[in-house]
């Protein structure tokens, strides 16, 4: 069963070191949440069959729309749609945004899942990143998230940031894991191009920290999450048993989905699609009935780098009869040979069939998928 993700593609400010698609709210956020809604109907036929397990409205900031807008689009998917009566509903939430009545609003329209954006309990790490709350709000937006009787809360935190120590993640980690949480998805700051921190680093204001500290935290971070009872299922994602993003594990386990909204992608298992990353050229779009503005079919060495890239990311790595199967004995003996190094260093293992990364080799997992990835003359 395919998913459906939502990007509300609005935020009231920008935060340092984002790039997503979002932009300041305006007058055109009603023209767009529309243009959403019916784009919604329009991509119906989009997938061999219109069942439906997992809705996930991200952004942007979703918590930004009122409940009756947030209604309108989550009706809009059940009058469209066959969605199972156990689909998990995620929908991201800012601290700032949130309060007790609008949680209890998205618990009564079957939201069952509440990705909460804490980023740090450090106010001086919130400031530092231009996030819109500080540490006591989002200790209330978590303390009115679970009084709202939401079970499956996830929390987002970044790592990493210039001037941090080890003594801070630590207690970030701490304060996280004393609430009642069943999922954190962490991440290590990435500091992308075009972003207020990326004028900064340039500027000489914020200096990256050292590679042998990004390792520490991530260290930390394992073996706390592990000894909290979490799963590291995923490398920036950690969930109690059965408490895993099924909507995220589906992008990783090449499941299709319907992606809606400025700049949204939608994956079909031959082709990926996107939206045009403008709201005011969307919305003219979807009014002349266009359901995509790009669209890439994916060659064999395309779907082999993606497979490669998000497996070897998860717990359940590269599995090897899918990859005999699909990429026959010659992607089969390649993934084989290039393993035998990592493999003897300690860095990946074959375990029932499947090829999965070491807790070692997941310090440097970007540096060994990239060595995976086959270039045209492969
Ligand atoms: C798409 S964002 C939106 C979430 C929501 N709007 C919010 O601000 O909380 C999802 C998550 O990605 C993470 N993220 C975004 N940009 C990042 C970056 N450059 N480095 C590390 N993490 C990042 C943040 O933890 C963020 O909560
Ligand atoms: S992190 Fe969230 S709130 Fe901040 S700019 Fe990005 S999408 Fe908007």
């Amino acid at each position: 069963m395919a998913g459906i993700y939502v990007h509300i593609p609005f935020c009231k400010t920008i935060c340092s070191y984002c790039d997503f698609y979002s932009v300041a709210v305006s007058d055109a956020k009603t023209d767009c949440i529309n243009a959403i809604v019916k784009e919604i109907s329009l991509k119906k036929d989009y997938l061999p069959d219109n069942d439906i397990s997992t809705i996930y409205i991200g952004g942007g900031t979703p918590s930004l729309l009122s409940l009756n807008e947030m209604e309108t689009i989550i009706n809009q998917i059940y009058k469209d749609y066959s969605v199972d009566i156990n689909s998990e509903i995620t929908v991201e939430v800012n601290p700032d945004d949130v309060n007790l009545e609008y949680l209890l609003g998205l618990k009564k329209l079957n939201v069952n899942r509440i990705s909460l954006g804490i980023q740090s309990w450090r106010d001086a790490d919130l400031r530092l990143m231009n996030r819109r709350h500080n540490a006591a709000q989002a200790a209330q937006a978590l303390k009115d998230t679970i009084k709202a009787g939401f079970e499956n809360i996830s929390v987002d935190l970044i790592y990493g940031l210039p001037k941090t120590t080890i003594n801070d993640w630590q207690s970030n980690l701490d304060i996280t894991f004393s609430y009642d949480i069943k999922h954190l998805s962490a991440y290590h700051l990435t500091i992308e191009n075009g972003t207020p921190f990326k004028k900064m680093l340039d500027k000489g204001t914020i200096i990256e920290i050292e590679e042998e500290d990004s390792m520490a935290f991530f260290n930390l971070l394992i073996e706390q999450a592990d000894k909290e009872g979490f799963v590291h299922y995923e490398i920036s994602n950690f969930g109690k048993p059965d408490y895993f993003s099924i909507h995220n594990s589906n992008y990783w386990k090449q499941v299709n989905y319907i992606g809606v909204g400025p700049s949204a992608h939608s994956f079909n298992g031959y082709s990926r699609q996107w939206n045009i990353k403008s709201i005011k050229k969307y919305i003219n779009l979807i009014n002349e009935g266009k359901t995509f503005f790009e669209r890439e079919e994916l060659d064999a060495q395309t779907k082999f780098n993606e497979y490669i890239m998000t497996s070897l990311r998860t717990m359940w790595g590269i599995n090897l009869d899918y990859v005999e199967k699909t990429f026959e004995r010659e992607g089969y003996d390649y993934i084989i040979n290039l393993s035998d190094k990592f493999k003897k260093y300690g860095l990946m293992k074959v375990d029932n069939q499947h090829l999965i990364l070491t807790d070692q080799g997941k310090m440097t997992s970007d540096n060994i998928i990239s060595e995976f990835m086959m270039t045209a003359d492969e």
